[in-house]
């Protein structure tokens, strides 16, 4: 039988590089050979989002562009919103039971969001129990891969958990993912920083036009031990060609500029200088394919409606098969 991926997006704004090579570039990758579904997490976004609805409304259709823009088949690929799939909200119920406090106290991935977002009246329930919504998400859709960054993994790990405590207590009706991270676990920021994010303002998005990413680029952070462009420099942490490494294709290339950066004989501009034109042509087909979509916002809609039948579709027959394991699907109409 032919397998499945499901992954998802929170939709909190445009996705950036980080997206891309921790989970987009697998999933255009696999897209032949999986059938796959990718959640548009807006039910997720709220859990931290509630008190500004309106920023995720206008970002569900910014990351279905982004899906199409860097190449996922419509034909191929379902795109699915997760609020239009209330079959998650029932399912995540039912998985409340298999989870203790305890083991969502100890998610490292949420102890550390936590930290970042300072929710000023305690952290919300909601936010707290979200590894048991995406443990939904992902065994709702019957996947068997999970393509997702690094610090995904341990809600893949949740999911696992709870799949095996779900087939053991009541009958093997779920599938336990396996997740698969980018060649690239972590991009990190523009800044150095360990990891892209929106609110550190140290990102490339998908969507820049080439003189948002010429600014980016040429104040990109490199080697902080390096004053002039004669002293050896550091590769290796270097953001600049960490980039170049994951980016740039003409590899002959980034193995000069390594060597002459090490013996301090090529500047800093130089280097954010090619990684630009590398980065501006991995860019311009996406934004050939933006345009045209752009052009016509009616099938984005039409292709976010068919990818969310189909999936909630599958959702359905899925908790069809759960109500019966859990002996909860009653026949009295008979
Ligand atoms: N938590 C993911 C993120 O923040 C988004 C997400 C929601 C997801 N549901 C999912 C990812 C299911 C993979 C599978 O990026």
């Amino acid at each position: 039988m032919i397998k499945r991926i499901l992954t998802g997006d929170r939709p909190t704004g445009p996705l950036h590089l980080g997206h891309y090579v921790g989970s987009l570039q697998n999933r255009v990758r696999l897209q032949n050979e999986y059938d796959t579904y990718i959640l548009i997490a807006d039910v997720q976004a709220l859990t931290d989002n509630f008190e500004h609805p309106e920023k995720l409304h206008d970002n569900v259709l910014a990351v279905a562009q982004d899906y199409l823009a860097v190449g996922l088949d419509p034909n191929r690929c379902k795109f699915v919103i997760q609020s239009m799939v209330p079959e998650l909200t029932e399912l995540t119920t039912y998985f409340m039971n298999l989870v203790t406090v305890a083991t969502l106290e100890r998610n490292p991935t949420v102890k550390e969001e936590i930290k970042q977002r300072n929710f000023t009246r305690g952290v919300p329930v909601g936010f707290w129990s979200y590894p048991i919504s995406q443990a939904a998400d992902i065994t709702i859709f019957k996947a068997d891969l999970v393509p997702v960054g690094e610090d995904q993994l341990p809600m893949i790990e949740q999911s696992r958990e709870i799949v095996r405590r779900f087939n053991s207590l009541y009958a093997k009706v779920l599938i336990e993912p396996k997740a698969m991270v980018g060649q690239i676990a972590r991009l990190p920021g523009t800044d150095g920083g360990a990891k892209m994010s929106k609110s550190l303002d140290n990102c490339i998005y998908l969507s820049d036009t080439s003189e948002a990413l010429r600014k980016r680029v040429m104040s990109m952070f490199t080697d902080p031990t390096r004053i002039h462009p004669t002293d050896p420099g550091h590769v290796e942490g270097n953001p600049v060609f960490t980039y170049h490494d994951a980016f740039n294709p003409d590899k002959a290339e980034v193995d000069e500029l390594k060597e002459r950066y090490r013996l301090g004989k090529v500047g800093d501009v130089e280097v954010k200088q090619k990684l630009f034109v590398a980065l501006d042509r991995f860019l311009e087909p996406m934004r050939e394919r933006r345009a045209e979509y752009q052009a016509h916002p009616e099938r984005v809609r039409e292709i976010l409606m068919d990818g969310t039948r189909k999936g909630r579709a599958l959702a359905q027959a899925t908790m069809d098969d759960v109500r019966r394991a859990m002996k909860i699907a009653y026949d009295f109409a008979q």
